[in-house]
């Protein structure tokens, strides 16, 4: 990544418009404003499923968020194939589905994250979306009592449409990959809210006020950095994150310590 776009300016100005546009098109609530963000209109997928009948799928996956099910992102989570997976631009994107087996899914709509890419195939080949859910959000797409039957389809007509994350009671957090050392500092973001997705990050280093360096994306949700001063990343370090739908900017001040321990999760007190 070569500079760290920060929409702040332009973004602030665009929600401002909206705000305004909004309030004087009859007081809306702030909620159907986000619509813009959030197309509210339903579209069409497939679907598939993977991992054990009640699991979370691969049980970590190609975004790195570790182990899912006792994590804040639970077990409803969907392997996306290409055009959802984005790179790894589309991990931590949430999004609501449903089938149209109406004798055995629910009318209403299931969450899911995205933390895992289906890499291709039969079913994840092409630019068609597909979502390769865990054997959970299967469940939770059913009619109760319908579970297991609704696995025994296997292949499904999905309509999706996305939605804001959320966490409660949860912050941004950072996981220090255990490759990690004092110079080398590479970490996972997790449970972003809102959005969920990160356009961008930067890192600054103690002491550095004009400081902010690039973080460039390796995979997945993983980032790093290295120091560019010859000499040891001095702790602590502050992160900044830039979300990409929304352009919204968070400063997590001090995130990461002096002495960051490899393998380490740091909770910010930021939140999207
Ligand atoms: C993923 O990255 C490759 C090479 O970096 C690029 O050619 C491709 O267009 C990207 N795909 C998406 C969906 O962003
Ligand atoms: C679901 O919708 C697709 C078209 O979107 C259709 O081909 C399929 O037959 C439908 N399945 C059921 C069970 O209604
Ligand atoms: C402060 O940070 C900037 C950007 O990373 C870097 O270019 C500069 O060398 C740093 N200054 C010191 C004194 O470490
Ligand atoms: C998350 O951040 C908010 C706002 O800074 C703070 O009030 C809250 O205590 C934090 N929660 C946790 C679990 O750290």
């Amino acid at each position: 990544m070569a500079a760290f776009i920060i929409p702040g300016c332009s973004t602030s100005f665009i929600v401002a418009l909206l705000v305004l546009v909004c309030s004087i098109a009859g007081h809306l609530p702030l909620h159907s404003c986000q619509e813009t963000y959030y197309d509210p209109e339903w579209k069409p997928a497939g679907g598939t499923w993977y991992g054990d009948p009640d699991g979370d799928g691969s049980d970590g996956g190609a975004c790195g968020y570790g182990v899912l099910s006792t994590s804040p992102y639970g077990s409803s989570i969907a392997a996306g194939n290409s055009p959802l997976f984005l790179n790894g631009s589309g991990c931590g994107v949430c999004y609501e589905v449903k089938c149209n087996h109406t004798d055995l899914c629910k009318p209403t709509a299931t969450d899911v994250v995205i933390t895992d890419l289906c890499p291709g195939g039969a079913f994840c080949d092409g630019s068609f979306p597909h979502f390769d859910l865990s054997g959970t959000a299967i469940s939770k797409m059913a009619i109760s009592g319908q579970e297991e039957a609704l696995r025994t389809v296997a292949v499904y007509d999905l309509l999706y449409r996305r939605i804001p994350c959320s966490y409660p009671g949860q912050n941004i957090s950072f996981t220090v990959d255990s490759g990690s050392n004092p110079f080398w500092l590479s970490l996972i973001v997790k449970y972003e809210g809102g959005p969920g997705d990160i356009q961008a990050i930067q890192i600054k280093q103690a002491g550095n006020d004009s400081g902010w360096q690039a973080m460039t994306q390796n995979w997945g949700a993983n980032w790093m950095v290295q120091s560019n001063t010859g000499s040891a990343l001095q702790g602590p370090l502050s992160i900044r994150l830039a979300t990409q739908l929304t352009g919204q900017v968070v400063v997590a001040a001090d995130v990461i310590p002096a002495g960051y321990d490899p393998g380490a999760t740091y909770e910010s007190s930021v939140q999207f």
